[in-house]
């Protein structure tokens, strides 16, 4: 069966002190209290070596929400995946929408970042989705077969189970408006197929595909009880506690 995962994503919040006494908060909760799903945070680059420190020997994984896409030298300000992974996180999500439409990061790019953040060792959580003209104009399952095709069909089969797919429609991220559980399935079962034709089935069954935009404890279970939705990518709600963990609790 394949993996349950709430990540949360803290996008630019919180200066240290708070993301440290977030994710300390968020720890104690799991440890005594584990959960069906793998639970990530997913913090900014100053917070990673601190809250490692906090998580370590616990329940829950750490990840980074970008990466160069260079291994190392003269990139002034970029952050590598072998830094990443050094601080003890395990994940780095690649391609937010935020990343694609305010940093101009396209899927040659993001492709890039994901091999280099695979073969370095880290996990990816990809993240795709479809504006709202785009959903509009009845173009949203070609917005993502383009993303996901350009951007990770090029990724040897055996590193497949260290890719988690995102779909993240673009006009429900932060705007309190969530896809439908039936929009979720629909794509999601689409995204599976994409993985079917091209890897097999094997590798699709296996394929952790989650759900963000909006996500909240009052419509977390629904959308997580459709077939295809294998948990959530968790931006405003992931930022209070309370809310973070009835939204895991929801699997
Ligand atoms: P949101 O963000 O939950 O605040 O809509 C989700 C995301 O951008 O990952």
């Amino acid at each position: 069966m394949r993996k349950k995962i709430v990540a949360g994503n803290w996008k630019m919040n919180m200066e240290l002190a708070e993301g440290l006494k977030l994710a300390e908060s968020v720890d104690t909760y799991f440890r005594s209290k584990p959960s069906k799903a793998e639970v990530v945070l997913c913090t900014p680059y100053i917070h990673l070596a601190g809250v490692s420190q906090i998580l370590k020997d616990g329940k829950v994984c750490l990840g980074a929400q970008n990466c160069a896409s260079e291994p190392s030298g003269a990139f002034t300000g970029e952050i590598s995946p072998a830094m990443i992974l050094s601080t003890g996180a395990g994940y780095v999500i690649i391609g937010h929408s935020e990343r694609r439409s305010y940093y101009h990061e396209d899927n040659t790019i993001l492709n890039r970042k994901t091999r280099l953040a695979l073969s370095t060792g880290l996990k990816v959580i990809f993240c795709c989705g479809e504006v709202l003209g785009e959903r509009e104009s009845g173009k949203y399952f070609d917005v993502v077969k383009n993303q996901i095709e350009n951007g990770l069909f090029n990724i040897p089969a055996e590193e497949m189970n260290s890719v988690v797919v995102a779909y993240e429609p673009v006009w429900a991220i932060g705007t309190g408006l969530t896809a439908t559980p039936e929009q979720a399935q629909e794509m999601h079962q689409y995204i599976r197929g994409l993985f079917s034709e091209k890897y097999g089935k094997e590798i699709a069954d296996n394929l952790t595909i989650l759900y963000g935009g909006s996500c909240k404890p009052s419509n977390a279970a629904e959308i997580f009880s459709k077939p295809d939705v294998d948990g959530g990518l968790i931006g405003g709600a992931a930022l209070k506690k309370d809310d973070f963990t009835a939204i895991v609790e929801a699997i």
